[in-house]
């Protein structure tokens, strides 16, 4: 290892090889390149070891380069890669036969694509299709994706284009059962689809409530509306069940999946209930459901099975979150499995920094204050006391009275 204390504050994205490449700039960047991954830690290119503590956004299921998903791909490379969905592609049924069985959805439809925001297009799309209606119902801080309808059903104007502005879409507050009843009550026969997160990630982990994801269950139910349950960040597996809207006992009429499907082979899908048909041309994609992303998910699935990743994940999350319930100076823990949130007061608000620049710690964040941790479901219980004894190590840092000698090293590193 070859850690030291570096600044890897945000920059703009740094001229590569002098070449004429520009990217186009919309990340604000860590100032830090990876070069190599395995399991639960990165390094980056001058050797320096990172705990990733949030799976490159949710997306590291199984750990980075897992030996049988890395033989997965390099196998189907060497036979075939791509071709069309004009042919018969087996490697697809494989892959929907497994997913039905481990998520226990054995007679749902499998549709493939290549992200989370195609998912959820997709997936209001196909509600629309279905029952022809128009409205969606979404929730405040939700997101479902940057592509048309899945932004507009994101709560979040600023990302939204004026010609993605529709009246189509109306936000209700989270978990909020008398606002929904109400809502139903009105508009409810012109709702195509509700679509939720069964834990909202970029909203700061939110867990929806059992008696709210039933409520939703019933009135579409009722009304003749489609539950989409966004399952593409709190999915496959993370929350200790497939997916997390199995906590409420209650069955999605469409699931949507990508992050953690491929590992970081991009894939995406959704899972559709026997009752809603498909008609030919009704979706399509060229590049989605390819046999080397179906290697890719296959893989995974067989990790998850093989390494009884979802008890796992169940078993570790619920230990690091008592742990961290324990940890004075952090607030509000919350969560499920591997996904994990925690509100940061203002004394140690540059905590994710401190634990990126000062302990080599990847972790996420989300606005205005929380900390999200979403490490791959196979993080050893070793790495877990490793990333709470730093932690606590740097908010008793942060809690400190700054001595003279401090305060010099610190505008040292700020200069340097
Ligand atoms: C719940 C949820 N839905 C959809 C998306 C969009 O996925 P993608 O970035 O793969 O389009 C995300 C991405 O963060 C997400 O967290």
């Amino acid at each position: 290892m070859n850690n030291s204390k570096n600044n890897h504050e945000a920059s703009t994205v740094p001229p590569l090889g002098g070449g004429g490449g520009v990217i186009f700039d919309v990340y604000p960047l860590n100032n830090i390149t990876i070069t190599k991954a395995q399991g639960s830690y990165v390094w980056d290119d001058n050797g320096a070891q990172y705990l990733d503590m949030y799976g490159g956004h949710a997306v590291i299921s199984i750990g980075h380069t897992h030996p049988h998903w890395v033989k997965r791909i390099e196998e189907q490379l060497r036979k075939i890669a791509f071709y069309s969905n004009s042919v018969h592609i087996p490697v697809q049924k494989e892959l929907a036969d497994k997913l039905g069985k481990i998520s226990g959805k054995e007679d749902y439809q499998l549709f493939l694509v290549n992200s989370g925001a195609e998912a959820n297009e997709n997936a209001l799309k196909l509600a629309s299709f279905h029952n022809g209606k128009k409205k969606i119902v979404a929730f405040e801080k939700a997101f479902h994706g940057r592509t048309s309808l899945a932004v507009a059903a994101t709560d979040n104007p600023k990302i939204v284009a004026p010609v993605n502005e529709t009246d189509n879409v109306d936000f209700l507050p989270f978990n909020d059962e008398a606002a929904l009843k109400t809502y139903f009550q009105t508009k409810g026969k012109d709702v195509a689809a509700v679509i939720i997160e069964g834990i909202q990630g970029v909203g700061g982990i939110n867990v929806a409530t059992e008696s709210f994801l039933q409520l939703i269950r019933r009135l579409c139910d009722q009304h003749g509306a489609v539950y989409i349950a966004d399952s593409v960040q709190c999915g496959y597996g993370r929350s200790g069940k497939f997916f997390s809207h199995d906590y409420a006992g209650v069955n999605a009429d469409i699931y949507t999946m990508a992050k953690g499907m491929g590992n970081g082979f991009p894939i995406g899908g959704i899972l559709i209930a026997p009752h809603i048909k498909a008609k030919h041309g009704m979706l399509g994609t060229t590049f989605g459901g390819n046999h080397l992303a179906c290697a890719a998910a296959l893989a995974v699935l067989e990790v998850i099975e093989e390494e009884k990743l979802i008890d796992v994940a169940k078993q570790r999350g619920q230990y690091l979150f008592n742990r961290l319930k324990a940890i004075d100076g952090i607030e509000n823990v919350r969560g499920r499995g591997m996904m994990i949130g925690f509100d940061v007061p203002e004394d140690i608000k540059d905590l994710r920094k401190k634990l990126l620049n000062d302990h080599f710690i990847f972790t996420g964040e989300a606005k205005p204050n929380v900390i999200r941790l979403l490490p791959a479901m196979n993080i050893t219980r070793k790495q877990v006391d490793e990333f709470l004894d730093t932690m606590k190590e740097a908010i008793a840092e942060m809690k400190k009275p700054p001595t003279p000698e401090g305060e010099k090293e610190k505008v040292a590193i700020e200069n340097a």
